[in-house]
């Protein structure tokens, strides 16, 4: 079974096609994440999370939500990371989550997809973006034959710079980049409230048709990207950047 999280497509897509590659189901993690609610899974295929690559590991909600989920049948993971560059050496914390979930570790493998990060990167335009998905098929192929001949995914060659970044970078950006306050909204906010419902971890409210924002962000970019109007901005970091979505994403 494959099972994902996804801020704005891209891992959507990826697990999509590798569910249709390998005749299996596909599920969406939003729901449990948001109610911070246990899943009950049972499959008797390999399981395969598909998510995005937050500061070089999984994303610590999609961590949190594998961690405390029960899931019968075969005991083979595999992890997907979608990524804008590079996953660091996040293969050795999918490793640990396994051994305390039980299940027999068959690898970590990245899938090169556009930027999302627009509260401190800049997402490529809509031509480039398509460009990157192509370019990204045969790596999602690949996964899927791996997956889909029982084998691991082949190991990933790390060094001193991957390990700083998948560990203490990681740490700091877990500690730090969850504020809220350098969320704002303009005037052309229309009050539609999809911010508020694709908001995976419950940090915006509606309060007279304006979102409001508060607790521990996730950044999974999904308020801000998502907006139809482009009426949320975080901070300056946001200022003129193209919004993105992936373009295969339909709206939640
Ligand atoms: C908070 C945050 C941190 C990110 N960190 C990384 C990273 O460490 N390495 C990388 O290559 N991409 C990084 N990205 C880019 C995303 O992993 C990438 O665009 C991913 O495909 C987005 O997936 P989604 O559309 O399913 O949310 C980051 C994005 C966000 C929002």
């Amino acid at each position: 079974m494959v099972i994902y999280f996804t801020g704005t497509g891209n891992s959507r897509y990826c697990a999509k096609e590798l569910a249709e590659l390998l005749e299996d189901e596909c599920t969406d993690s939003f729901g449990y994440i948001r109610s911070e609610s246990a899943g009950m899974f049972s499959s008797e295929r390999p399981w395969v999370f598909v998510c995005p690559t937050y500061a070089w590991q999984i994303p610590k909600v999609f961590a949190d939500f594998i961690r405390r989920s029960r899931f019968d049948g075969n005991h083979d993971a595999y992890f997907v990371m979608t990524c804008g560059g590079e996953i660091g050496n996040a293969h050795p914390s999918n490793l640990a989550l396994c051994s305390e979930k039980s299940f027999r570790c068959r690898g970590t493998i990245p899938v090169v997809m556009p930027e999302n990060y627009i509260a401190m990167f800049s997402a490529p335009d809509h031509s480039e973006a398509l460009r990157i998905i192509s370019a990204a098929q045969p790596q999602i192929r690949q996964a899927a034959e791996f997956v889909a001949s029982g084998q691991d995914f082949p190991v990933q060659r790390t060094g001193a710079l991957d390990k700083l970044k998948s560990g203490p970078i990681n740490a700091l950006f877990l500690r730090f980049n969850n504020r809220t306050k350098p969320f704002s909204v303009s005037d052309a906010c229309t009050s539609c409230g999809k911010c508020e419902r694709v908001c995976p971890v419950h940090c915006i409210d509606m309060r007279d048709g304006r979102p409001e924002w508060s607790g521990k962000c996730t950044q999974c970019m999904a308020c801000i990207c998502g907006c139809p109007v482009s009426a949320i901005e975080y901070g300056r970091a946001s200022r003129g950047k193209p919004r993105y979505q992936c373009p295969e994403y339909e709206s939640r």
